[in-house]
């Protein structure tokens, strides 16, 4: 079996693409160090719990392990502590990446899978976004993506590294069995805190501006299923793997929503009324941002399966319950 190194194995997204490479045949090596994911979620392979800081520990893992590629999902990701705490964001996402790109390179590990993010674009102004759009981040989380991504540019030209970059959009759902789910600590993301409402977690959701130039006020997303796209990343690896070189996609659904239809929506799911809050605009967050995902569904043949806002918010209240 060709074993994956699968940094982040533990949290939501890195979890998911476990299962997805388990049953397509691979042994996902989940390296961790657990500060925001979950051990109980490491199901589907070997555990090696580590900080992709240490340069050492990366050394022994990729001898132990001898993968044929690395997904890297290990990052922080929320756009409201990227502004409040930036050195944080780039010391672990840049310098710790460029730690395990480094180490992937001494190990002669050149395919490399790397979780990016729309974040890249800033505020595109309601445009469409696709891979040639200008790059312009409006927050230290999507800037220390973007560098990273000149890391693999510039360890492809050095060392042979082949890389694909996948810029997602927003994640959402969950396994649609409801063995895995969406947890994060403290709670962040929209579609978890409706849900949280809903169980009587939580007494209401904040809404977040609603003074934005868009129809409703509130800010646009383009939501696409945890489990269409980790099907994206394996057919990322197959591309790798095939020797077909470095390349980069975005992943969305092409569809954008306001917060204000996901939070009608959530209503119609849940049958709970969801009380809403109207709030201050969060820092760093972008008016708009929805996905052209062409470029994958042509070069990578990926069809999304899942990604309706219905079906998202149901997989993730059938994997909260
Ligand atoms: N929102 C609220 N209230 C909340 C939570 C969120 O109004 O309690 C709003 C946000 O302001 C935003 C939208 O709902 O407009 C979605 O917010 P999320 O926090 O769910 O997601 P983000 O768009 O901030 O972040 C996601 C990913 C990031 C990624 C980013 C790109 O979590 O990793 O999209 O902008 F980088």
């Amino acid at each position: 079996m060709k074993n994956v190194l699968v940094t982040g194995g533990a949290g939501y997204i890195g979890s998911h693409a476990c299962k997805a490479l388990k049953l397509a045949g691979y042994n996902p090596v989940t390296f961790d160090n657990l500060i925001t994911g979950w051990a109980d979620a490491v199901r589907f392979g070997p555990f090696e719990q580590g900080d992709i800081l240490d340069a050492a520990r990366l050394d022994d893992v990729f001898a132990r392990w001898q993968p044929v590629a690395v997904m890297h999902f290990a990052a922080l990701s929320q756009v409201g502590e990227a502004m409040q705490e930036p050195g944080r964001y780039w010391r672990s996402n840049l310098v710790a990446s460029l730690t395990l790109i480094e180490a992937a390179v001494r190990a002669g590990c050149l395919n490399f899978v790397f979780s990016s993010t729309c974040a890249v674009y800033g505020d595109r102004d309601g445009v469409v976004i696709d891979e040639n759009t200008a790059q312009a981040p409006i927050n230290a989380y999507g800037a220390s993506k973007r560098a990273i991504e000149d890391v693999l540019r510039n360890f492809g030209h050095a060392y042979g590294l082949r890389s694909i970059i996948f810029r997602y959009f927003n994640v959402a759902g969950a396994d649609p069995t409801g063995e895995l789910s969406e947890r994060h600590l403290p709670e962040t993301h929209l579609i978890p805190i409706l849900l949280e409402v809903a169980k009587g977690q939580r007494d209401h959701v904040k809404i977040f501006g609603s003074d934005y130039a868009t129809p409703d006020g509130t800010c646009i997303r383009d939501y696409i299923h945890v489990a269409d796209l980790v099907d994206a990343h394996l057919l990322g690896l197959r591309w790798l793997e095939d020797g077909r070189g470095s390349n980069v996609f975005c992943l969305g659904s092409g569809h954008g929503y306001s917060v204000r239809q996901v939070v009608e929506e959530a209503r119609n799911i849940v049958g709970h009324p969801i009380p809403v809050v109207m709030a201050d605009r969060r820092l760093g967050d972008a008016a708009s941002l929805v996905c052209g995902s062409q470029h994958a569904l042509q070069e990578l043949g990926w069809a999304p399966q899942r990604s309706l806002l219905p079906i998202m918010i149901e997989d993730a209240w059938r994997a909260m319950r």
